[in-house]
């Protein structure tokens, strides 16, 4: 069962940090770590995670039965656990979009040849405004007119997280492709671009370029807009 032990934080520096620690120091598959602010959240690519104490859903799950989808089986299990008419997708790999603005963000780390990993996923939920740099791309719920409270969504989450974890790898992949944001849209990354036709089963994206089908070697693309 996800989310059993939990460990709530007010403050700490990272969830990931400290659900690494638990994992390390034999902690089971499913525990749970949730705190109302993060000093120093990491986010992909080296980049940090930022959000106003109390304004952001902010966890980290520690697992134990690992799967290398499971980066897209979050992204999908989070947009499940919103409102239907919010119309959640998902742009490769992992970040939640509402109306093309960023929603929710995933990380996943850990030790594949120990046998865990930790999920760690902050969702924008009643962030009113954000800085300047962010105003443009990041959204919260609250923002795009949902008035959600964190621990109810935390609730749904772990349970479409549970049903996405469980479920066969082609409904998986379905799935993503349903939510899929940069289907035909034109990308770049650093070495190219093109455009976007959907992931392979390993869950690459594959772009179409003048050249012919590739996979970029890039963990991220950016849509052209
Ligand atoms: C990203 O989109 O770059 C991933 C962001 C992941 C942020 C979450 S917040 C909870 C957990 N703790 C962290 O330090 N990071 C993840």
């Amino acid at each position: 069962m996800l989310g059993v032990p939990r460990v709530h934080h007010r403050a700490t520096d990272s969830t990931n940090e400290r659900a690494k620690e638990l994992a390390l120091a034999g902690a089971p598959h499913g525990t749970l770590v949730t705190a109302d602010e993060q000093s120093a959240g990491r986010g992909r690519q080296g980049r940090a995670w930022t959000a106003p104490p109390g304004s952001a859903l902010l966890m980290s799950l520690v697992l134990r039965e690992l799967d290398p989808l499971l980066p897209l089986a979050a992204a999908v299990a989070v947009c499940e656990a919103l409102p239907e008419d919010a119309h959640a997708r998902i742009k490769w790999p992992n970040d939640v979009w509402l109306e093309r603005r960023k929603l929710a963000g995933i990380l996943v780390e850990g030790r594949v040849q120990e046998g865990w990993a930790v999920l760690g996923i902050g969702l924008n939920v009643s962030t009113d405004a954000f800085p300047d740099e962010l105003a443009e791309i990041a959204t919260s719920l609250r923002l795009s007119g949902f008035d959600l409270e964190r621990e109810p969504l935390l609730a749904e989450l772990l349970l479409t997280l549970e049903r996405r974890l469980a479920a066969p790898e082609d409904e998986l992949l379905a799935a993503w492709a349903e939510r899929d944001a940069l289907r035909g849209e034109r990308v770049r990354w650093d070495g190219g671009q093109g455009r976007a036709a959907g992931i392979d089963r390993g869950g690459s994206l594959i772009v179409e370029t003048e050249e012919g089908r590739t996979t970029p070697a890039a963990g991220e693309v950016h849509l052209l807009r």
